[in-house]
This record gives structure tokens, sequence and C-alpha cells, in this order.
């Protein structure tokens, strides 16, 4: 500091002496101009050295603007600061670089620092999530357990408050049509976007008019401590299934191979990244499975039973109303949700739960209608759990 100071004598000194030629007024006037400079500049370099620049740097505004220079400065960057997962979903990448950057995973096993595990919901919508006050009973509590992923018509704006668990969870979306590539995109998008999120192990697909049918804890454990991912995949001998194999797929795809499923799934990580990381399956169901091939029954089931088969657990973890037939399963409202109704679709079910015989096989329930929000929230929540 001293040493500084002296620099500046000097410099004060020799001004002094070039300039003697000058007006005495004008010299007067620089003469203090440079002092006034010298001892400001002596004052602050003090100030910095003692205080830092906080101090110097009064406002809150200005505190927070001066932070990321600072963080440089005398911090290094730790392990968190890769890992850190960005509480705001909205990014400009392009689908490829998008699932470019989502196929990044660790080689190494065991975590160096400590993992917990969380569970993310993917909502594939056209636009508003009718049963949102549901949804948030439901994941109240949780908050460090889970994250929410939404897909919804580009065109969409959606008016969740501040204080919703959905609120700025609208990933970059596009039109998405049933039986068709754009509707597995979607569903890629929502798993490259949900892959970025470190901690994020489990991968739920849902849509709008679903329903959870246990708590979240009920619910994430039976996801987290099952050693299967949950794809729905079945072997169609009829013109629903292997009539809709078109021959050119082979030798890649043989019809001995072909599967169908739901395309409601919950994945684990490994398999959510092989989803996102496919570029050998994906170009030859993009070509000939077009409707009536529809696509998103084929694609996962059909790619993942052949490179993955010993992950799957074959059935899906959502259930839905096939019994009255006709091209669309049943929808519920208002009228139908009863206690009875509920037990009824929990507990007529018989399958395997990591190799051991379960009655619990399905934890979410679709499609339900807007009317049967009110009911569902007025019900007993020892019936749901929640
Ligand atoms: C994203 O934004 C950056 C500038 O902010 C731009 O350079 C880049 O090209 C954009 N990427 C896409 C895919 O739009
Ligand atoms: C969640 O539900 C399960 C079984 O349905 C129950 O045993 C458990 O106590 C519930 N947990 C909470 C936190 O309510
Ligand atoms: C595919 O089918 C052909 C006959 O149609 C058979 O020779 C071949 O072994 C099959 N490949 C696989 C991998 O199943
Ligand atoms: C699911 O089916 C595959 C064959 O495609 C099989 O290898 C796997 O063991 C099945 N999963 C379970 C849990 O039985
Ligand atoms: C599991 O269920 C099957 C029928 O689905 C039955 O044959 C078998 O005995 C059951 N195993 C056990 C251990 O209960």
């Amino acid at each position: 500091m001293e040493s500084r100071a002296m620099v500046l004598e000097e410099g004060k000194e020799r001004t002094t002496n070039q300039v003697k030629g000058l007006p005495i007024t004008l010299l007067r006037v620089l003469i203090l101009f440079v002092t006034i400079c010298a001892v400001f500049s002596v004052i602050s370099i003090y100030t910095l050295k003692h205080f830092g620049i906080e101090s110097v740097v009064t406002t809150t505004v200005m505190k927070s603007s001066f932070q990321p220079c600072r963080g440089e400065q005398d911090r290094l960057l730790d392990l968190e600061d890769w890992i850190r997962p960005n509480s705001n979903p909205i990014h400009n990448m392009s689908d490829k670089e998008l699932l470019w950057r989502a196929s990044f995973g660790p080689r190494i096993k065991d975590y160096p620092f400590k993992r917990v595990p969380k569970v993310a919901f993917m909502f594939l919508t056209k636009g508003p999530l009718p049963l949102a006050p549901l949804w948030e009973r439901f994941f109240k509590g949780n908050e460090r357990l889970y994250s929410i992923y939404v897909h919804s018509l580009p065109s969409f704006q959606p008016q969740f408050s501040r204080s919703s668990v959905f609120y700025n969870r609208q990933i970059p979306s596009k039109v998405a049509e049933w039986g068709r590539m754009s509707m597995c995109d979607a569903e890629r998008r929502l798993l490259a976007n949900a892959l970025l999120d470190i901690y994020n192990e489990r991968f739920i697909l849902l849509s709008e008019s679903c329903i959870p049918l246990y708590n979240f804890s009920f619910v994430y454990n039976y996801m987290m401590e099952s050693k299967h991912s949950f794809m729905s995949v079945f072997d169609d001998p009829g013109p629903y299934g292997r009539g809709r194999y078109h021959n050119e797929m082979a030798p890649l795809v043989n019809i001995t191979q072909w599967r169908k499923g739901s395309q409601w799934f919950e994945v684990n990580r490994k398999i959510a990244t092989r989803i996102v990381e496919d570029t050998r399956y994906y170009p030859i169901f993009e070509k000939y499975c077009r409707p009536a091939c529809y696509v998103d029954e084929h694609y996962f089931p059909t790619m993942l039973s052949i490179e993955a088969g010993n992950a799957l657990a074959n059935r899906s973890l959502t259930w839905v109303d096939w019994s009255r037939g006709g091209a669309h399963p049943a929808s519920f409202g208002k009228s139908d949700i009863r206690e009875e109704f509920i037990d009824r679709v929990r507990s007529r079910h018989q399958c395997k739960y990591n190799e051991r015989n379960s009655t619990v096989c399905v934890l979410f329930a679709r499609k339900f209608s807007p009317s049967s929000l009110k009911p569902l929230l007025d019900m007993d929540s020892r019936v749901l759990g929640f």
C-alpha cells in the first residue's frame, strides 16, 4: 500500500515540474485534481485490502452482480458446481443437442457424494393439468425426492402460481401426435430433460388424466426398490400386433422380436439413457412404422426387449380400463369416484415384483376427467393415503 502511494506522489511531482509554463490558476486546479485523485486511490486501495469489495459496495443489487466475479477469484469450482441441477428447465438446445448432452453418464458406479435419488414425474399433456390440485397434495412434504417436467403444446401458456409444484416446470416442447414419431420424440425430450439432473433415478411418464393410487412414500419406495423397469411388452400375433410389422425392418428387427405395449412407462436411469441415446432403431421405426402402425406402441417395447429384455418387468404401472372395448380406454368422471372403485382399481391384480408374487401391481390410473377432481379431493384421505 505504501509503495503505491509513493508512485502516485512521484507522478504528482513530475506533473508539477512539466507544466511550469501554464497559467497559475490552471496549475492550481490541476494540482488540486491530482491530489484528490491520489487521496481517493489510497483510500480505496486501503478499504479494499482491509474490508474486501463487499463493504465498499453497499447495495444488495450491486452485491449480487459482483458475485460471479468474486466467485471466480477466490473460490475453486468443486464437484457440486458440476452436478447441481438447474432450477429452471428452460434452455435453447435443439433436440439433437439435448439428446447428445443427456446421453452423458457416469461410468463409475459409486457416487462420491451423498446422492438422494429422485423420481422424475414427466407429464405429457396438451395443455392444462386439471388434476393438478390432487398432485399438489400428493407431492406435499416430499420436496427433495422428486422433480417435475411438463411437455405441452408449444402454444400453451401455463398459469401456475409461484407456489405450485408445476410452476416453471415446462420444458421446451413441440407438437406431438398420437401414433406418430412426434409422440416418441416428445417422450424422449422429457427423458432427456430429466436426465440432465443427475439426482433423477426413476422416470415415470404420466398424462393429464392420470391419478396416483397411493401416497408418495409408497410410490417412491416401490419404484426405487424395483429391480426392473416397468415397460409394458407383449407379443401380439394378431393384426394389431405382428400385423403392423414391416418386412423392411429385418434384419435389425425380426418379426419374432416385434413387440407391442402401452406407452405409459416407468424406467430407471439406465433404461432412460438407452432410449435417449438410440440412433440404431430410430430411423427404421421412423421410416417403416407409420399409421396404421402406431409407433408409440412399438418402438420402445421392441427396442428395449431386444437390447435389455432382462431389465424389464414387461408390465406398466399405470392402470387403464380397456374392458369397455373400442379404440379408446374408458374414462372416469364424477359419478365413478367412490371408495370401492379406488379399492377395485388397486387390488384386482396379480403380478411379480422383484421375482415375488404381489398384488400391488399398479401405482397410477387413467383416464380421469376434470369432473373427478372434486370427489377425489373430498374423499377420505385414508383411501388414497394422502
Ligand atoms: C442458443 O442461444 C445462443 C445465444 O444465446 C445461440 O448462439 C445459439 O445458436 C442458440 N441455439 C439454438 C439451438 O437456438
Ligand atoms: C403411505 O401408505 C402406506 C400404505 O398405503 C402406509 O403404510 C404409510 O404409512 C403411508 N405413509 C404416509 C407418510 O402417509
Ligand atoms: C430372423 O428371422 C429369420 C427367418 O425369418 C431367421 O433365419 C433368423 O435367425 C432370425 N433372426 C433372429 C435374430 O431372430
Ligand atoms: C420380460 O421379458 C423378457 C423377454 O423379452 C425376459 O427376458 C424378462 O425376464 C421378462 N421380465 C420378467 C420380470 O419376467
Ligand atoms: C405365485 O403365483 C402363481 C400364480 O400366479 C402361483 O402358481 C404360485 O404358487 C405363487 N407362488 C407363491 C410363492 O405364492
